[in-house]
């Protein structure tokens, strides 16, 4: 299992762990966070979207073109947000702290 750290909109603390090769949004929604990936990792929602802990942000594989433009479509984008259903578990990003946007728009329904 790997461990990773949510920080919810309340700026708790919330420790989850989820299996190697699952994505970090199957992780957050198994925690309990308002993650809502509506279009289950096809990268046309933005819904799962969150804030990288900037000391982890160069460590993960970096996004590919299309997530760079979904992120350009999110609310409250930050220069280290990226999709949590790009980011796929494994022992390299054990202890990963990302942070829950406000709010976050899903761009399948505007
Ligand atoms: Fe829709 Fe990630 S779940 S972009």
């Amino acid at each position: 299992m790997v461990m990773v750290r949510f920080i919810d909109r309340e700026g708790n603390a919330v420790e989850a762990e989820g299996t190697a090769g699952t994505s970090l949004l199957q992780c957050g929604q198994a925690a309990g966070m308002p993650l809502e990936g509506t279009c289950e990792g096809q990268m046309a929602c933005s819904t799962c979207h969150v804030i990288v802990a900037p000391e982890w942000f160069d460590r993960l594989p970096e996004a590919s073109e299309e997530e760079e433009d979904m992120l350009d479509l999110a609310a409250h984008v930050t220069r280290t947000s990226r999709l949590s259903c790009q980011i796929v578990l494994g022992d390299e990003i054990e202890g990963l702290e990302v942070r829950i946007p406000a709010e976050s728009r899903d761009m399948q329904k505007s």
